[in-house]
């Protein structure tokens, strides 16, 4: 998508060779027409897809999820983030790795948003290991819905997450592709 990436290129600042800061548009101040585009943008990729719900993950995924299920006229439901489990019948639960952040939490889900044989479409601000998106997904399939597709603002495609989701048979669509990081320096696929 020309629109994010020309914003990438003129307010995303390389910090390392891992990490893209974005906090000027994506994930603290939210450039609200931007999200505009990339909702259309998402929903008009996974059209045909009969999308129930768009399923995100807090915190920085709510503002492209909202716009995509804002297009697609569905229901949003963010899963939450705890850093101790606690054992409650009403949730389903499950334990995530971030690489990026050296740390696990446990991902959880109100079971009664999610109904069987939903058709559910993920979407979120980076694909890193993919590691929330595979526990979205193992969520997804304790409640017995349908994943449909991955939906992502920013892939850091040197990293594993797109090969271990389409592993999984799962369509990952992804808005804008980064090959390479480094101090100043941000280069697409
Ligand atoms: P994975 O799910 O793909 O395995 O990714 P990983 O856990 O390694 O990292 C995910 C978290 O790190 C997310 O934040 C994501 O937004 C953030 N992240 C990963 N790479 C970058 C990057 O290059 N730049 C920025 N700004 N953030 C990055 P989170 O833990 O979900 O927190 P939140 O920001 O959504 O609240």
């Amino acid at each position: 998508m020309e629109l994010l990436k020309e914003k990438i290129l003129k307010e995303g600042i390389a910090l390392n060779e891992h990490i893209l800061k974005v906090d000027s548009f994506l994930n603290h101040k939210v450039d609200v027409n931007l999200m505009n585009e990339i909702g259309k943008e998402f929903a008009n990729y996974f059209k045909d897809k009969k999308i129930d719900k768009v399923v995100t993950i807090e915190s920085s995924g709510i503002a492209p999820a909202f716009a995509t299920a804002s297009c697609l006229n569905v229901p949003m439901v963010v899963f939450k983030k705890q850093h101790s489990s606690i054992l409650n019948n009403a949730l389903y639960e499950t334990t995530v790795h971030s690489f990026t952040k050296n740390a696990d939490y446990t991902l959880t889900a109100s079971k009664k948003f999610l109904k069987e044989n939903e058709n559910i479409l993920i979407i979120d601000d980076f694909l890193a290991n993919g590691e929330a998106v595979l526990g979205t997904s193992r969520i997804l399939a304790m409640a017995n819905c349908n994943l449909v597709g991955v939906g992502i603002v920013i892939e850091k495609a040197f990293q594993a997450g797109r090969k271990k989701i389409e592993e999984n048979g799962i369509d990952v669509y992804s808005l804008a592709r980064i090959s390479k990081l480094g101090e100043n320096i941000v280069e697409f696929m």
